[in-house]
């Protein structure tokens, strides 16, 4: 009983707090549960809220508090009683249409942190808090945004721009950016990005990237304990464009069931999906002044992580249009002459690589084949794991024309199908 007393206080507390004008509150200290709450506090509390999980499920008429569900007493615990070392809970964000997901932290903390609140979250206690981040800015936030400073206005660039993100303890590993939004200006016609371009410094190989990447992902490897990493946008001065982006950085712990394995710039955690190269455009449509897609200069891996039950991978050029598999040649010319190549003869400057590929001539018969190029692709199966693809594409498009890059498809089958 006055456990419950205990945790009602908090609880009412913690909600009367929010509803303070902001100047009136004055900003907590650091979230480090070890400096605001006494250990022993901590471990009454869980084991209160244990309690409470009990007598809600044996119980259904339990006391004042069962408009707790039972995972958002835990859930608010974990933002009351934040536990250094353990990740912050990640909240959907409502009335927003610009950022998808925060961190869900005390009220107060929100504020002292400097992050701006995108409503409830943790049972109702926590606020959904964004940490938006421009030019010249740092970070060391488990979540934040690295934005443009106006979202899409019709303007010249602004020169070089930079992130900073450190890691927010000694045992980061990872981080992970999503491409929420992202339009700048695409490469030239020899698919170099002199204009516009972004890359990240600090951590494991990157490729120098422009154009759209809107829903694109890239992960990065660093040494835990060690600096930051630097995210540069670097933006032509001298020329216009609706540019605008929204890069989330997450930080994943070396231990964290969230990290993708090295070696892979891009994960796919799914059994089926699709993945497309950087600035692959939805519209095939030849940008007037820039190449029609594909960016010089790329050597990387994508990695798809291989599910229980599952054997063995089809990939498939998405079918969606004729210009989804435009690697190599001439790809001006009418579809009806694309020709898919493959081969360490045939396919040198602009490529990608399945290991274990195989493909199928007729009903009974397989060829193997890991390297492809040219302007379709094949049916493409692989047991071989880990699945991955590999992307190499030189520094020009000599011989090269209107190339769009590539969207594939990938399929996990069932074992014995
Ligand atoms: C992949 O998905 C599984 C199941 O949802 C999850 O347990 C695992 O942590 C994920 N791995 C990565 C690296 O995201």
């Amino acid at each position: 009983m006055l456990g419950s007393m205990l945790l009602v206080t908090l609880l009412v507390g913690s909600v009367t707090a929010g509803t303070v004008p902001a100047e009136e509150i004055k900003p907590a200290a650091p979230a480090a549960a070890d400096v605001l709450v006494p250990r022993g506090a901590y471990e009454a509390a869980r084991q209160l809220a244990a309690e409470q999980q009990r007598q809600s499920t044996s119980d259904s008429s339990s006391g004042g508090l069962s408009w707790l569900r039972q995972n958002s007493v835990s859930e608010a615990f974990s933002v009351l009683f934040p536990v250094s070392g353990l990740d912050p809970l990640i909240c959907k964000t409502t009335n927003d249409d610009n950022y998808n997901a925060g961190i869900c932290l005390r009220v107060t903390d929100c504020l002292y942190y400097r992050g701006e609140s995108f409503g409830a979250c943790g049972g109702g206690i926590g606020s959904c808090c964004v940490f938006a981040k421009k030019c010249g800015e740092t970070t060391d936030m488990f979540i934040s945004h690295f934005v443009s400073s106006t979202f899409s206005s019709v303007d010249k660039g602004s020169g070089e721009c930079k992130l900073t993100v450190n890691p927010m303890n000694s045992n980061i590993c990872q981080y992970r950016l999503d491409f929420d939004a992202f339009s700048i200006i695409g490469p030239d016609a020899s698919s170099n990005c002199v204009d516009d371009f972004f890359g990240v410094t600090g951590g494991s190989y990157t490729p120098k990237v422009c154009g759209d990447l809107t829903g694109q992902h890239m992960y990065i490897n660093v040494k835990p304990g060690g600096g930051p990493i630097v995210l540069t946008m670097d933006t032509s001065s001298v020329r216009t464009m609706g540019r605008k982006w929204d890069i989330k950085i997450t930080q994943i712990s070396c231990n964290s069931p969230d990290r993708a394995p090295a070696g892979c710039l891009q994960f796919f955690n799914e059994t089926s999906g699709s993945v497309k190269s950087f600035n692959f455009r939805r519209q095939n449509a030849f940008i007037a002044g820039e190449g029609p897609g594909e960016l010089q200069n790329m050597n990387y891996g994508v990695c798809i992580n291989s599910k229980v039950g599952y054997c063995d991978v089809t990939w498939n050029q998405n079918p969606r249009s004729d210009f989804t598999f435009t690697i190599s040649g001439d790809a001006s010319v009418p579809s009806e002459q694309f020709t898919s190549k493959s081969g360490t003869t045939e396919c040198t400057s602009d490529f990608i690589t399945i290991p274990g590929g195989y493909v199928e001539t007729d009903a009974r018969t397989t060829r193997p084949a890991e390297r492809f190029c040219g302007t379709k692709f094949p049916e493409v199966k692989t047991a071989s794991q880990p699945y991955t693809l590999h992307v190499v594409t030189d520094v020009d498009e000599e011989g090269d024309k209107e190339n769009f890059g590539f969207e594939l498809n990938f399929r996990q089958n069932l074992c014995n199908s």
